[in-house]
């Protein structure tokens, strides 16, 4: 199929990355479904994609005519059949779990359309394993954008062991019609970027927990002597602690390499839920801020 041909593209999922993905695809022109298993996740995604555009609308930089034009473009529900209905392409941003995002598979590929192709947002699982519970692995790809979705350029696009040519050919076109740049990575723990990011940032907390250097003075040198726009600590807060883990454990597990081996201390803040940003204290405290 030619990404031409795409016109509706459901999004699983309306947490942070299913609802900046759902925006992003609104953005770019296309008729969007977003659907999450309750009521009140769905319109916590529309408050992710609305609360940051009306601070835009505050700054003068859109009106509140493109917000209500972009977010009426999407369709919330909890209905998975009224999500695919009419979509020819589904981006998956579930859980990252196996046993949820497996589930979610088989119960899409009951409901689709033997042509339809899926897409999963995951950061480290196997495309492989999650298309072995459908009957179209050869259209089950990897989509992996970043966060915040609206923004970051890149999309890694993963080849599973049955994803077909034409499947990969899709997903680097769709890429470029939501105004991304793509780049095409064969299945492997962690692709390209958290292969090389993460374990960096877990030498970090190495270096913290061995008292090398603050954390402070850790972000400083990253910043300054490489032109990261975040130190490893800050990156590490803004994502979640839980994720660097998460990233780390799969890396470990599947290569079994000790180079993978998770700091104890990013385990140790993890075990605090000290989990950055988001639970207001990771490596820095942001409770006061
Ligand atoms: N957060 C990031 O920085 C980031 C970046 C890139 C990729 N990812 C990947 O994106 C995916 C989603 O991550 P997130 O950070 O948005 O998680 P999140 O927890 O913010 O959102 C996940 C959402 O999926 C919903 N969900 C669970 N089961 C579902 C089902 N059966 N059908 C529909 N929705 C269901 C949950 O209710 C929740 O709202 C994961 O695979 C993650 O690895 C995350």
């Amino acid at each position: 199929m030619p990404s031409d041909q795409i016109r509706k593209i459901a999004v699983m999922g309306a947490g942070t990355m299913g609802a900046g993905i759902a925006q992003t695809c609104a953005a770019a022109g296309f008729e969007v479904a977003m659907r999450d298993i309750d009521q009140r996740f769905v319109d916590g995604g529309f408050r992710r994609i609305r609360d940051p555009l009306m601070k835009r609308v505050e700054r003068g930089k859109m009106t509140k005519a493109d917000v209500d034009a972009l977010v009426s473009k999407i369709h919330g529900t909890v209905d998975i059949k009224d999500a695919l209905q009419g979509a020819q392409f589904v981006i998956e941003a579930v859980f990252e779990k196996m046993e949820v995002k497996r589930e979610v598979y088989a119960e899409m590929d009951r409901v689709a359309g033997p042509d339809v192709v899926f897409a999963s947002n995951t950061s480290s699982l196997s495309i492989t394993e999650m298309a072995n519970v459908t009957k179209r692995p050869d259209r089950v790809v990897g989509m992996h954008f970043f966060n915040p979705a609206p923004v970051m350029k890149l999309v890694e696009v993963i080849r599973g062991s049955e994803t077909s040519d034409a499947t990969v050919a899709l997903a680097k076109d769709l890429c470029v019609r939501l105004g991304k740049e793509p780049v095409e990575v064969k299945e492997s723990p962690g692709f390209v970027v958290n292969r090389l990011l993460v374990p960096m940032m877990n030498e970090a907390f190495n270096l913290l927990q061995e008292g090398v250097a603050s954390a402070e003075d850790i972000d400083k040198a990253m910043k300054l002597g490489t032109n990261m726009p975040m130190g490893p600590f800050e990156l590490a807060d803004y994502t979640g602690i839980d994720i660097g883990l998460d990233v780390m454990e799969v890396l470990y597990r599947e290569t079994g390499d000790p180079k993978f081996r998770p700091s104890p201390l990013l385990r140790k803040y993890v075990r605090a839920g000290r989990l950055g940003k988001k639970s207001g204290r990771g490596v820095y405290d942001y409770t006061g801020r």
